[in-house]
């Protein structure tokens, strides 16, 4: 099958492509490389020995997607492209709507223009917003708390309308829980620009030298510890769930939502634990205040993924860590190296 992957060099896009070529199907990566490299193809071909076609763009480009669609029989799109730095979705609104859900919309009207009606679309557990109930499952109510989650919701919004005006769509919205983890080879992996906003990666930078020491936002959560809980879930199980979606997508018109999740909650000093034990060092930290906006704990009811999707995810927070650690070790400093 032919597969546009936008987004495609980015993290999450960059392990599914891999998957995807080794599955046998034509992949076209279209991405701006605002926050991924071109190196990644390079890579992506060492891991499979079959580079996927790329081409360096944007998804608002509507003369490029109508050239891409003239040029490739394409059947389905895999649309990871989109911003998503919480912190910065809030300094600037604009940046985050123009790109996440006008570019959503533009990619959406060429591929109706050219009869390509099947989407995967990279959504987040951020929808949910704060936890009415937990595990979340995938009818919890939907109220995010941020713009970049804001811009999420919308776009499933979109998608849902869409495929209610014209029954030919076929939509899978997937709610990614926390994304960590690397390629077993070591070859790909999270390679975020400047400071890491998020845990994992910080983790790994302080691990390797680049960074003195983590800061723990706040101990004093009601959870198991007191630090803050999250589903942190293989990038590798999370492309594989991509596969899946798109086996579902071959059989069923209309709207799939569903959960990308362990269904495991780790905690922040569990996952420092785990990193430690596959790095074989400390682990520097201080314990700080709360991060603004944090949510204290959640995770995935991962019982309608496995149900619909026949799909599950395969790794546990020891394999996530020793596996960032490979990726981390062996490219200090990302894609430079
Ligand atoms: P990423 O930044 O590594 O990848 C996104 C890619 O999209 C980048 O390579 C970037 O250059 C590209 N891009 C951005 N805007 C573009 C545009 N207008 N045109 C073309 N290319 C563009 O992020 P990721 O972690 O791989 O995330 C992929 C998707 O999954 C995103 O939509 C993200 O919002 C979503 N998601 C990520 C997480 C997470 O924690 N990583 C969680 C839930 C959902
Ligand atoms: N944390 C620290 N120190 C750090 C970074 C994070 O203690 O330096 C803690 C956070 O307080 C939180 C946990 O580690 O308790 C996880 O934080 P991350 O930043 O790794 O992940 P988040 O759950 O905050 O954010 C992720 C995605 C967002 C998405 C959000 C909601 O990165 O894109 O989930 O789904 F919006």
């Amino acid at each position: 099958m032919t597969i546009l992957v936008t987004g495609g060099t980015g993290y999450i896009g960059s392990h599914t492509v891999v998957q995807l070529l080794e599955a046998g199907h034509h992949v076209l990566v279209l991405d701006n490389l605002c926050n991924s490299k071109a190196q990644v193809i390079d890579r992506i071909s060492q891991i499979t020995g079959n580079p996927p076609q790329f081409i360096e763009g944007d998804v608002r480009n509507r003369k490029l997607l109508k050239q891409l669609f003239a040029d490739h029989a394409i059947e389905t799109v895999i649309h990871f492209a989109g911003l998503k730095a919480v912190g910065e979705s809030v300094q600037k609104p604009l940046m985050y709507y123009e790109n996440n859900v006008s570019g959503s919309v533009v990619l959406l009207e060429e591929m109706a223009a050219a009869q390509v009606k099947s989407i995967v679309f990279s959504s987040s557990a951020t929808v949910y917003g704060e936890p009415q109930f937990l595990p979340y499952t995938e009818s919890h109510p939907l109220k995010p708390i941020n713009v970049y989650g804001h811009s999420k919701l919308m776009v499933e919004q979109v998608l849902q309308d869409l495929a209610l005006s014209d029954p030919a769509w076929r939509v899978a919205l997937l709610r990614y829980f926390n994304p960590v983890g690397a390629h077993h080879s070591g070859l790909i992996g999270e390679d975020p620009a400047g400071i890491p906003n998020n845990l994992m990666p910080f983790v790994a930078q302080v691990a390797v030298g680049k960074r003195a020491q983590l800061s723990v936002y706040g101990n004093d959560y009601d959870t198991k510890d007191g630090t803050g809980v999250r589903d942190y879930i293989h990038v590798d199980d999370l492309a594989s769930g991509h596969l899946a979606a798109l086996e579902y997508l071959k059989k069923n018109a209309g709207v799939l939502k569903v959960n990308l999740g362990t269904g495991q909650g780790t905690s922040v000093f569990e996952l420092i634990h785990a990193f430690e034990k596959a790095a074989n060092q400390k682990i520097p930290y201080e314990v700080v205040a709360r991060r603004e906006g944090d949510l204290s704990e959640y995770y995935a009811d991962a019982k309608y993924s496995k149900m619909v999707l026949g799909w599950q995810a395969q790794y546990d927070i020891d394999r996530m860590c020793v596996d960032t650690w490979r990726w981390q070790s062996q490219n200090p400093n990302g894609f430079n190296d």
